[in-house]
């Protein structure tokens, strides 16, 4: 534990108790110089649990945060009779895994461009219910969703290219930054998906993201431009975007 403290780790205590139940002997040291080293405690623990859900996580794979679980939160409390749903950009299937606890009856599908996230959200879905598919924000869906998916979130990579210095050093060396990082204003995602969500979403469907509060009026012009009522919701220092298809 001193070893973990004088790394700088805030939760030493805390994180040594969970590296002594997840490791034994030399493969507890290899775990503990790793997290000396900087990478994240979850990737080094394979798995995190957040929003009461299990999720796994191998090396390389964005950690879930707090705004992972706000996204899931509300996007299942405000449309709880969803029978189909989906998680763009899943990373380790966070949201996805979430949605499925809240929503059983919902058939569910994680979208991932990334084949190193892909094999963790796969092994969070086996035990969470969902699917994974890879492939570019909507494009992997199941051809038969077009138009009738009535829930959709996605936890957008929306920090200004110009700004990804400002995250802590020991992410940044871990989470690949197109995981993060959003384009001169943080926006391109949001304005890839959200030029396709009129085609996939259904009539009276909701798409939760979330952006940064001065991404406001910008985010909020994307969406109206593809045919999108934008509304909004505080959460902590960030803004849920909650947006339907026009005429709800
Ligand atoms: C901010 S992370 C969120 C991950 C996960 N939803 C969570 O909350 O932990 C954004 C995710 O989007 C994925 N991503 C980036 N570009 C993508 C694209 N064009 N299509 C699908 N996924 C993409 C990244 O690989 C990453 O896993």
């Amino acid at each position: 534990m001193e070893r973990l403290r004088a790394a700088g780790c805030v939760f030493a205590e805390d994180e040594a108790t969970a590296l002594r139940s997840a490791f034994e002997s030399q493969a507890l040291a290899t775990a503990i110089a790793q997290r000396i080293a900087g990478t994240p405690l979850e990737q080094v623990l394979g798995f995190t649990e957040i929003g009461g859900v299990r999720v796994d996580l191998g090396p390389g794979v964005f950690v879930p945060r707090a705004r992972s679980t706000a996204i899931a939160e509300t996007a299942a409390a405000r449309h709880p009779d969803a029978r189909i749903a989906a998680d763009l950009g899943c990373g380790a299937g966070t949201l996805a895994a979430i949605l499925s606890t809240r929503l059983p009856a919902a058939r569910i599908v994680g979208t991932e461009i990334d084949p190193v996230a892909a094999i963790s959200a796969r092994r969070t879905g086996e035990r969470h219910g969902f699917e994974v598919a890879e492939g570019s924000w909507w494009s992997p869906l199941p051809p038969s969703w077009r138009g009738r998916i009535d829930l959709a979130v996605a936890y957008l990579p929306h920090v200004p290219t110009g700004e990804l210095s400002w995250i802590h050093a020991d992410f940044r060396a871990h989470e690949p930054d197109f995981c993060v990082a959003g384009g001169p204003d943080g926006l391109d995602p949001w304005r890839a998906v959200a030029r396709d969500a009129i085609g996939w979403l259904a009539p009276g469907s909701l798409f939760v993201t979330l952006v940064a509060r001065e991404q406001r009026a910008e985010a909020g012009r994307i969406g109206e431009d593809a045919g999108l009522e934008i509304d909004y919701e505080e959460s902590e220092d960030d803004l849920l975007l909650l947006a339907s298809p026009s005429g709800r």
